[in-house]
């Protein structure tokens, strides 16, 4: 039955935004969303507060498997503890994408983003949506931009809500996370061959997500 169920797998790299592109095309087509780079932020985030150290992946793993978090109303819970803005700290980003080179922690959190396959249909972003998580997904999207409109994105996010950075830290910090995300042994950062290339660099957001809903009405034909 859930092999019936159509899924759009949107992958591409940090601050490409995707997230954003991905939850309004899950509200057009009002289809479930998953964002499957919180599941590893919240993992970062849950391993520093215990004292977990960010190399211990048996430790990591374990913790990701017995994760004790939760999606509700728009904002996340830890242990019951609303974590929502402090997994979008540049700290946990960079936990997160330490983690994510554990195959032992990629693993512990395949079932439970598999588990977002629910009726009507799902749209899930990450990295590697459309490669190992649901390789039969009936859209995959690969969505990009250039490293400097993403730092240029990302800039202007974090200086209207006032916090002290500089363009050039953001596109340093960007390139060593994107050559991490690609050049990790396990489910790396890749354009899928069956992807479609979405390369947002002089397009608007609804420019993205329009084109993304026609693509899913053509192929889902819905
Ligand atoms: O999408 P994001 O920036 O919230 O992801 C945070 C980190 O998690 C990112 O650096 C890589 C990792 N990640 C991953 O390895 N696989 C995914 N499917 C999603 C995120």
């Amino acid at each position: 039955m859930t092999a019936e169920i159509p899924v759009i797998a949107i992958d591409g790299p940090s601050a490409s935004g995707k997230g954003t592109v991905a939850a309004l095309v899950a509200t057009r087509l009002g289809w479930h969303y998953l964002d499957s780079g919180s599941l590893y932020r919240i993992v970062a985030l849950a391993a520093v507060r215990s004292g977990i150290d960010l190399q211990a992946g048996n430790e990591l793993a374990e913790l990701a498997q017995r994760l004790p978090a939760r999606f509700c109303d728009g904002r996340v819970l830890l242990d019951g503890d609303d974590v929502t803005d402090a997994i979008r700290s540049e700290a946990s980003s960079a936990g997160a994408s330490r983690i994510a080179a554990f195959p032992a922690v990629r693993g512990a959190l395949l079932e439970r983003q598999r588990a977002y396959r629910v009726a009507p249909g799902l749209v899930a972003e990450g990295r590697d949506m459309g490669s190992v998580v649901f390789p039969q997904a009936g859209l995959k999207v690969y969505l990009t931009a250039s490293v400097e409109s993403r730092a240029q994105r990302r800039y202007k996010q974090l200086i209207e809500k006032g916090l002290p950075v500089t363009l050039h830290d953001l596109l340093q910090d960007l390139r060593e996370r994107d050559a991490r995300d690609a050049g990790r042994a396990v489910a790396p950062l890749q354009q899928c061959a069956d992807a479609l290339l979405l390369d947002t660099t002089a397009m608007t957001i609804d420019q993205a997500v329009d084109r993304i809903v026609s693509w899913a009405t053509e192929r889902f034909a819905i």
